[in-house]
């Protein structure tokens, strides 16, 4: 995984460069560049109302540019009781504004004590056009499902009875999913 260097995160996709209280997050010209940017765009657009996301301060269509608060803090290790709680706050108000993450990885948290929480990086995401939207409900079930697990990694005794049912359930369906990828991978080579 890439670390930040003197304030300078960057990879083939993207630069990132964090300064004292502002972050500016360029998108390079490669691959899915412009949906990707929009969605990040859109997302911060769209959580601005909430003090538990950076807020968007400014944006450049032509260079594919965002600049947005600095959240405080680096990536935490374990997550907290207090965490847990403002994760799954974060993540109602995500549903709530119409933006659900495909995953939520620990390094897109920082966190400068147990007490606080903050996420990043929003180019990965279903963004709602309408609420019944197949995809948009699927969506949302993904993002919770990424919720149960790292409550299930960090403080499982706050997983409800529901929740872990709702966890084993599609943990079933993703290792079936798993091993039919394997015996097609398996098949495939065997007739190639
Ligand atoms: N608003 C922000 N405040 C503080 N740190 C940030 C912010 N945005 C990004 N970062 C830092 O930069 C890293 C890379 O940014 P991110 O948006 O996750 O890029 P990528 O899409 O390449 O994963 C993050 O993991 C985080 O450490
Ligand atoms: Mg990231």
């Amino acid at each position: 995984m890439k670390e930040v260097v003197n304030g300078i995160y960057e990879t083939n996709k993207m630069k990132v460069e964090i300064r004292e209280n502002i972050v500016s997050k360029t998108f390079k010209k490669v691959g899915n560049y412009s949906k990707r940017y929009t969605r990040e765009k859109t997302s911060l657009q769209r959580l601005s109302e909430s003090s538990l996301f950076p807020k968007l301060v400014s944006f450049d269509d032509k260079t594919n540019n965002i600049k947005m608060s600095r959240i405080p803090g680096s990536q935490p290790e374990s997550l907290s009781e207090n965490q847990i709680d403002l994760l799954r706050q974060m993540v109602k108000s995500m549903h709530d504004a119409g933006v659900a993450r495909h995953a939520i990885p620990i390094r897109d948290l920082l966190s400068s004590n147990d007490k606080e929480l903050g996420m990043v990086d929003f180019e990965r995401v279903t963004l709602k056009r309408f609420s019944f939207s197949p995809i948009w409900l699927i969506a949302k079930k993904v993002s919770n499902y990424h919720l149960c697990r790292l409550m299930k990694e960090h403080q499982s005794h706050l997983l409800s009875e529901s929740e872990q049912i709702f966890l084993e359930k599609i943990n079933k369906i993703r290792n079936t999913l798993q091993k039919i990828k394997h015996i097609k991978s398996k098949l495939k080579s065997l007739f190639s």
